[in-house]
């Protein structure tokens, strides 16, 4: 079968002899995909950011597809639309039991070497093998597409977990820094939680224009305060989401918030350390909050915004390639030319209902 292979920084192959995998445990299931997608933090590694990262990986970890197999504790059965969350977690252990799923004893990422966990084989492939697949596994209603149901295993939850963790609800004023996918569903979000303003910021241009292009308010960072002073009648921003992930973004929402306001950092960081403006934090009595998505706790509530219309996750889609030009596609989002791949193998139908091929 055909896959995504990472082997080394700027260098991904599509490998058309990869083992078929197989259900070895009762609680796997094996995907055969129909959809899947480049994510943000699929650029760490493939931009060198992560050293320590397997060549040899397959990458991906936003899924959907329909189940081919399944073990004997799975609640799947062979034809069954499904999608993945891109976090891998066992359901069992008393982190999941409180909902910590990131938390988990037995935590990983599809595709993403040993960064979180041990390795599993990711979803930018023909087939997947999706361990506590019970768990890991969401059936796709009906009524949502492939390409809808998509990101709710990964950007669209993340995008959402940060609008819940900033509480935000009506009549507030949103500030969101970086208008990458993280950052445009999280304004979505905002706007459909009841938020009154939201404007995103992003020093590309082309960033902005997509933004634009969705209806959105974007500013350049420079702007981001005074845009949001003005919108709030000096007030400020009641929250402000930071979906980006290094020190001059949440330096920039840190800046950008209003007193007594919730900074939420939802891109992903890893500095040691950095400059904390703690003046500033104390003299606005902010809260600062990270926050890594979980789509295990809020895929349902994510897809129920999809479902009512509020959210169409689809529209930040810019390029739709097939499995085998994922190089291309992998070209294309580093150097910000496309807003978000996906990838489609080369044999899979697009409608529910689709014919179920045996494995090869
Ligand atoms: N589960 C999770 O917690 C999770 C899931 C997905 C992505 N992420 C992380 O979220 C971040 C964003 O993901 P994405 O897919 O939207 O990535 P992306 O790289 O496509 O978008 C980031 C955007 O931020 C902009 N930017 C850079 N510096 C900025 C600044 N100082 N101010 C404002 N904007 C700035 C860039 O121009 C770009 O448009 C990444 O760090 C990614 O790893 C986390
Ligand atoms: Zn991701
Ligand atoms: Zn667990």
């Amino acid at each position: 079968m055909k896959g995504v292979v990472f082997q080394g920084p700027y260098q991904v192959t599509v490998d058309a002899e990869l083992l078929m995998p197989r259900v070895l445990n009762p609680r796997d299931a094996v995907v055969r995909v129909t959809r899947t997608a480049i994510c943000g933090s699929d650029l760490h590694p493939y931009r060198g950011e992560m050293p320590d990262f397997a060549p040899g990986t397959v990458l991906g970890h936003e899924f959907a597809g329909v189940v081919v197999d399944a073990g004997a504790d799975v609640p799947f059965t062979a034809g069954e639309r499904v999608f993945a969350s891109y976090l891998v977690a066992c359901g069992r252990c008393p982190r999941c039991a409180r909902c910590w799923h990131y938390h988990c004893e037995h935590a990983s990422i599809f595709g993403y070497s040993t960064v979180v966990g041990p390795p599993v084989a990711g979803g930018q492939a023909e087939y997947v093998c999706v361990p506590f697949a019970d768990v890991v596994l969401a059936r796709s209603p009906d009524d949502v597409t492939d390409e809808q149901v998509l990101f709710a295993g990964d950007v669209l939850s993340t995008a959402y977990a940060a609008a819940v963790d900033a509480e935000i609800g009506a009549g507030d004023v949103v500030g969101v820094v970086g208008a990458g996918p993280v950052g445009l569903l999280g304004a979505m979000c905002a706007s459909a939680l009841g938020a009154a303003e939201v404007i995103v910021s992003d020093p590309d241009p082309g960033r902005r224009a997509k933004a634009a292009s969705l209806g959105m308010h974007a500013v350049a960072p420079g702007e981001l305060r005074d845009s949001l002073d003005e919108v709030s009648h000096g007030w400020g921003a009641r929250v402000v989401l930071e979906a980006v992930g290094t020190d001059a973004a949440l330096a920039s929402a840190l800046r950008s918030a209003g007193p007594r306001s919730t900074v939420v950092a939802v891109g992903a960081h890893s500095a040691e350390a950095m400059p904390f403006p703690s003046g500033l934090a104390f003299t606005r009595e902010l809260t600062v909050r990270f926050t890594v998505g979980d789509p295990i706790r809020h895929r349902a509530e994510a897809l129920r915004l999809v479902r009512s219309g509020l959210v169409d996750p689809a529209r930040i889609i810019s390029h739709r390639l097939p499995l085998s030009d994922a190089r291309r596609g992998y070209e294309l989002f580093d150097r910000r030319e496309a807003f978000k791949v996906v990838l489609t193998p080369d044999d899979a139908a697009d409608s529910p209902g689709m014919a179920i091929r045996p494995g090869r």
